[in-house]
């Protein structure tokens, strides 16, 4: 994002995402540390953010994008000390935060393989749409980067890269 705040000034955005907002479930992500310099609703915010203005400009469904990628880190443990028996915390939270999206909204398609996917890279969970592949870069992206510049143009390039691998196989949907 270019600032911290500017998602507050956008009324579309805040018509998608309001009623989320004001859950308590997703309030209460504040309160875990996501990564050093920021809560993991803030990151959250940010990731929806910056994936819904990527996908309006592409065209793509932005709605489902700011909606999914503000519930897809949904989950309330410390990932830096909480391990698990069935598999590792890439594995799992994802998981998790469908679980826990699902119990605050209604979800459709495309909006339960963007929280389902965010970790690919990290897991073999390969992104059914573009829009779950913006996410998914874009949260890689905010673990490391404060600025909004470089990233559309990566997003840009990664997407077309999948596309082309999705369209040899037949099945990438965007
Ligand atoms: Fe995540
Ligand atoms: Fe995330």
């Amino acid at each position: 994002m270019k600032s911290k705040n500017e998602w507050r000034n956008d009324p579309e955005y805040l018509s998608i995402v309001e009623d989320l907002l004001s859950q308590p479930a997703v309030k209460k992500l504040a309160n875990y540390t996501q990564h050093h310099h920021s809560n993991r609703l803030q990151h959250s915010i940010a990731v929806s953010y910056d994936s819904y203005r990527i996908a309006k400009k592409l065209h793509l469904d932005y709605r489902s994008t700011a909606r999914a990628g503000l519930l897809h880190d949904m989950f309330y443990y410390d990932w830096r000390t909480t391990k698990f028996d069935l598999g590792t915390h890439a594995f799992i939270h994802p998981r998790v935060a469908l679980r826990n999206a699902e119990k605050i909204t209604e979800l459709n398609k495309k909006e339960k393989d963007i929280i389902l996917k965010h970790m690919f890279g990290a897991t073999m969970a390969v992104p059914r749409y573009p829009e779950s592949l913006i996410v998914s870069l874009v949260d890689d992206y905010e673990a490391e980067h404060e600025f909004f510049g470089p990233l559309r143009r990566m997003v840009e390039v990664q997407m077309s890269k999948l596309r082309h691998k999705r369209h040899q196989r037949g099945r990438f949907n965007g």
